[in-house]
């Protein structure tokens, strides 16, 4: 049946012979989409709730697949608002974001093998990122690693994987008059997207006792981990 089964064809932009302008087009593109879905709420819904606003005054996050760093840039300016001094770090394994990133702290490398000490930032978040990775054994290796360099909590949020999502990204995606690539990529990226079940499969494959998975709004999966 269609979308029993994760998809595992490549994305248009994860293809090797993407240009880096083609790039910047898509990043440019994916910062105008998430900027009007919103797509820091989750993080700032979530963070303060599993950590308690106490302590929330202070923190260093690690984003994993931050490309250019927007998902960062807003919650560093929202918790600011709350006076709250949050200091992100981003990491993507594509060059052309760490040349778009603003910011001071950008690494190039994989979620797969992070390079930075064990428990170095307070918290590790992901968005739609996960998605990305086509074999279970990758995912399971990146949750270890998030938790690996998490101090206090993991927070990863990717796409759900149902029909009524995916027919309403694709009808969204249009009617913003994005090109036909992003439009196809964000269809594919939903069948890529995930069920609760097999998260909280992955996520016991990873040894990660205590964290929690679960699903939003019709359109998100969650997990968590707090230390
Ligand atoms: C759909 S974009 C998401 C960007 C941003 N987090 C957001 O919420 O819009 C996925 C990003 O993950 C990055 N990515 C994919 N596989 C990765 C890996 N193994 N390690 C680090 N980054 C990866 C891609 O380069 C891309 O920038």
């Amino acid at each position: 049946m269609f979308l029993r089964r994760r998809a595992t064809q490549a994305e248009y932009f994860d293809h090797p012979d993407r240009t880096a302008s083609e790039l910047r087009r898509h990043y440019e593109a994916l910062n105008r989409i998430n900027r009007r879905i919103r797509f820091e709420r989750p993080f700032r819904v979530w963070i303060p709730e599993l950590l308690g606003k106490a302590a929330c005054g202070n923190l260093s996050l690690l984003d994993l697949g931050a490309a250019d760093g927007l998902l960062g840039r807003e919650l560093t300016a929202w918790a600011a608002s709350r006076d709250w001094k949050w200091e992100f770090t981003n990491l993507d394994l594509c060059p052309v974001a760490a040349e778009m990133d603003p910011g001071p702290r950008h690494r190039t490398g994989s979620v797969l093998d992070l390079p930075f000490p064990d428990g170095s930032f307070d918290c590790v978040i992901a968005s739609t990122m996960t998605h990305h990775l086509e074999r279970d054994e990758d995912v399971v290796t990146h949750f270890r690693e998030a938790a690996r360099v998490a101090r206090r909590l993991v927070l990863i949020c990717d796409l759900h994987r149902n029909l009524p999502f995916l027919a309403g990204l694709w009808a969204y995606v249009g009617l913003a008059g994005e090109g036909r690539e992003l439009r196809s990529d964000a269809v594919l990226s939903v069948r890529r997207g995930w069920r609760t079940d097999e998260w909280r499969r992955l996520v016991d494959a990873a040894g990660l006792a205590g964290a929690r998975v679960w699903k939003e709004h019709g359109t998100r999966i969650l997990m968590s981990l707090v230390k």
